[in-house]
């Protein structure tokens, strides 16, 4: 269909397809022909408003459907901040159950530790008490056999009673000992004492907070804690470097040398060697812990930090070990990092901010 225009006044008519000299048409024709135009004109416009409802409704409809989206959202993020917020939960309870265990773990140790002393202590004082009342039998005899010397009427009956005694007893063994019991007694004590003190600076059971600490203290302490658990299945080196005092919550750091010593411990299939070594620089100390152990796969490397994540019989493991302390790093300004070589050993090293920022 050509395509025409109306411009101008009513008489004046222009069609592109029309040669120019064309006579001018009648008024019925012009007349028909606006006509016909409104008509195009009208049903354009009937087209358009038809397609304006078609769309007004089609908009109508998306728009009910993201008002459901939207309510649907919000009900699921309702429900991720339900879990989110029972995850929290379980989290902290987790957290405290791990802690419960260490406790559980250290109170087992340190029973044992000090229980052994103990043992030997009271051991002593009952032979000591023995030979107590032998010796005051004899030191009485002798007595009262100097005072018949001194009175000029010696009770030689009485002498041989007390020689024979003094064999019987075998009294030179019995002073040499004395001296050996006590000793090992006290020698004894002074093992308890210094296990109350390790078991004192390990826990700081008042020390929430960030102060200076000194990290050598914080390793000694922790391995006297776990003496018991390591001595059967490892030697323990210590290769201490020069260390600066180190802002920080040391309960909780001894928390982490706890776990990666247990871990390592844990590694041996035949007694191994556990390494605690300690550097330094400017801003950041380093305490490496590595073991000659039955070291980690590869395709497990990248799961160990995860919580849960356990290699050990069900009941042994909780698989929190190594993600507490991470977090525990973290929370420092620091890493935790891995390196380890299956059936040779591994070797985590701890990066602590000198300073908190
Ligand atoms: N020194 C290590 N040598 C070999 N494997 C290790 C060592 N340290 C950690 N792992 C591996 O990483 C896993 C996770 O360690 P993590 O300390 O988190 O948990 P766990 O020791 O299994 O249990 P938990 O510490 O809760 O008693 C271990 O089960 C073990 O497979
Ligand atoms: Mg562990």
């Amino acid at each position: 269909m050509p395509s025409a225009c109306i411009r101008g006044p009513l008489n004046v008519v222009w069609s592109s397809t029309l040669p120019s000299a064309v006579p001018l048409a009648s008024d019925a024709d012009r007349v028909a022909m606006m006509e016909r135009a409104l008509a195009r004109e009208r049903q354009a416009r009937e087209q358009a408003e038809h397609l304006l409802e078609t769309k007004s409704r089609e908009l109508y409809l998306v728009n009910e459907d993201l008002k459901l989206k939207n309510s649907q959202i919000e009900k699921r993020n309702a429900e991720i901040e339900r879990t989110n917020h029972a995850l929290m939960t379980t989290q902290a309870q987790l957290v405290q159950s791990e802690k419960m265990a260490s406790v559980g773990q250290l109170a087992a140790g340190v029973a044992h530790e000090i229980n052994n002393p103990i043992g030997y202590i009271t051991s002593n004082l009952g032979t000591l008490q023995s030979y107590t009342s032998v010796m005051n039998e004899l030191i009485a005899g002798y007595r009262q056999y100097a005072e018949g010397v001194r009175a000029g009427n010696a009770d030689e009956s009485l002498y041989l009673k007390l020689q024979e005694i003094q064999d019987r007893e075998d009294i030179d063994f019995m002073q040499q000992d004395v001296v050996e019991l006590v000793a090992d007694s006290l020698s004894g004590s002074v093992r308890v004492k210094d296990i109350v003190q390790g078991l004192k600076s390990f826990s700081r059971v008042d020390g929430a907070e960030c102060i200076e600490s000194d990290l050598h203290a914080g390793i000694e302490s922790t391995l006297k804690v776990l003496a018991n658990e390591l001595k059967y299945s490892c030697e323990v080196k210590l290769e201490f470097g020069k260390l600066p005092l180190v802002t920080c919550n040391l309960a909780r750091i001894n928390q982490v040398f706890m776990n990666l010593l247990v871990n390592a411990s844990q590694s041996f299939e035949a007694p191994g060697i556990i390494t605690v070594s300690t550097r330094s620089d400017d801003a950041w100390v380093y305490v490496t812990v590595s073991d000659t152990g039955c070291g980690i796969p590869e395709d497990k490397i990248g799961s160990i930090f995860d919580p849960f994540f356990t290699t050990k019989p069900v009941g042994s493991g909780t698989g929190l070990g190594l993600s507490i302390s991470f977090g525990i790093i973290e929370e420092h300004g620091g890493t935790l990092t891995v390196a380890s070589e299956q059936g040779a050993g591994s070797q985590f090293t701890i990066k602590l901010p000198i300073q908190q920022t």
